[in-house]
């Protein structure tokens, strides 16, 4: 899969713009604040219908404009697709060519996007709901179901919870809205799961590749559970035991709300264990296992989206992580050195440049 185009309308700092890509790696280079991680914002946006910075939409318009447009060409093995963001102050709307979209479930994953952000670097430190989010964008983007099944826990659970505020629930509904939430859960396990099982399979050769030296990588589903036998009885009997706590705490405490990735180096919990160094390798080590659970998915890569990965680099480990990536793989990087890219071949390379809102072919090359 690859964005062979791009066009923006109104969308941050860009008031109108058009960029064709090259079909493997795309450079923007640019000054700070001139648009790089706009432009990456944007495709993301195309794939998980939310920004990755920001919560409020009406941020992503243009300061004074009313709407914000993005629309890309996205090719696939089964043809192009013309994908419409508009972004409004009253909610936004997603066309697939010319024709609305109502579920942003049917929406998300026409375009995938694997991407890393500087902010990634805290991934491992970062609170559970950051590693469960992870699980979720990814999976959601695979499947409708799954997030369906997602949105529609977050309402049960919502619903469960605003009940247990009232002084004296009835026990008989709350028993309805626990079943609703354990039947909404268990497929949800059951793919987070998968995701991992995977990930923990290909995790570590990656990482290996990456620092040339030998280490152990484990990703471990952290829940409730010692393991994964009937999921249904273990949930009802670890609700029922909770449900005095949950009545005097007003809130619900078992389920997938609360589950966390565990991740293992070497046996020992990577927050706590791993340097800096190591940490920002695993994550890029990351980024490359769910780049292959993908492909294992839907039979094609997806866009690789890499914002000022490289400065984070030593020059071995540019190269190094410029060779794990997949050759069939669309990438589009930015920096602000041209120089620090390393590890590719200048003819397998495009290069554009970034400058306060606009962007253009550098035709020279990177010299
Ligand atoms: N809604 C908006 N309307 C207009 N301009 C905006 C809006 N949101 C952000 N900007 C501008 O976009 C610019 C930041 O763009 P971006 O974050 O893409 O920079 P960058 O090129 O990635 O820089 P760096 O190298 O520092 O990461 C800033 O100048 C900011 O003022
Ligand atoms: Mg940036």
């Amino acid at each position: 899969m690859r964005i062979s185009e791009i066009r923006l309308k109104n969308f941050r700092n860009y008031s109108s713009l058009k960029v064709c890509f090259e079909k493997r790696i795309n450079i923007l280079v640019g000054d700070n604040a001139q648009g790089k991680t706009n432009l990456l914002e944007a495709i993301s946006f195309l794939s998980t219908v939310r920004s990755f910075r920001v919560k409020e939409e009406t941020d992503l318009i243009k300061k004074d404009c009313d709407i914000a447009r993005i629309e890309g060409l996205i090719t696939s093995q089964t043809g192009e697709k013309r994908l419409t963001a508009l972004i409004t102050a009253n909610g936004k709307s997603l066309l697939v060519y010319k024709n609305p979209v109502k579920k942003t479930s049917e929406f998300i994953g026409q375009c995938n996007a694997v991407l890393f952000t500087p902010a990634d670097m805290d991934f491992f430190e970062a609170p559970p709901k950051v590693r469960r989010r992870m699980m979720d964008v990814e999976l959601s983007k695979l499947s409708a179901v799954y997030m369906e099944n997602l949105n529609q826990y977050a309402k049960v659970l919502k619903e469960r919870n605003t009940y247990l505020k009232q002084e004296r629930p009835d026990l008989q509904y709350l028993e309805v809205l626990s079943e609703q939430l354990i039947n909404l859960q268990i497929p949800i396990i059951q793919s987070r799961r998968e995701f991992l099982d995977f990930i923990t399979e290909r995790i570590s050769s990656l990482f290996c590749r990456f620092m040339d030296e030998n280490h152990v990588i484990a990703v471990k589903y952290d829940s409730e559970f010692e393991n994964y036998d009937s999921l249904y009885d273990q949930l009802k009997s670890k609700m029922a035991s909770s449900l005095k706590r949950d009545i005097a705490l007003k809130i619900t405490h078992v389920g997938i709300h609360r589950d966390d990735a565990r991740f293992l180096l070497n046996g020992f919990d990577v927050p706590t264990f791993a340097s800096q160094g190591q940490k920002r390798m695993l994550i890029l080590a990351l980024k490359m296992a769910i780049l292959e659970f993908i492909v294992s998915k839907i039979n094609t890569y997806p866009i690789l989206l890499l914002d000022d990965v490289f400065s984070e680099l030593d020059i071995k480990k540019k190269e190094r992580f410029a060779n794990l990536l997949p050759k069939e793989v669309q990438i589009l990087i930015t920096t602000t050195e041209i120089g620090e890219i390393k590890g590719w071949e200048e003819s397998e390379l495009g290069v554009f440049i970034v400058k306060n809102g606009f962007i253009a072919p550098h035709k020279e090359g990177i010299r």
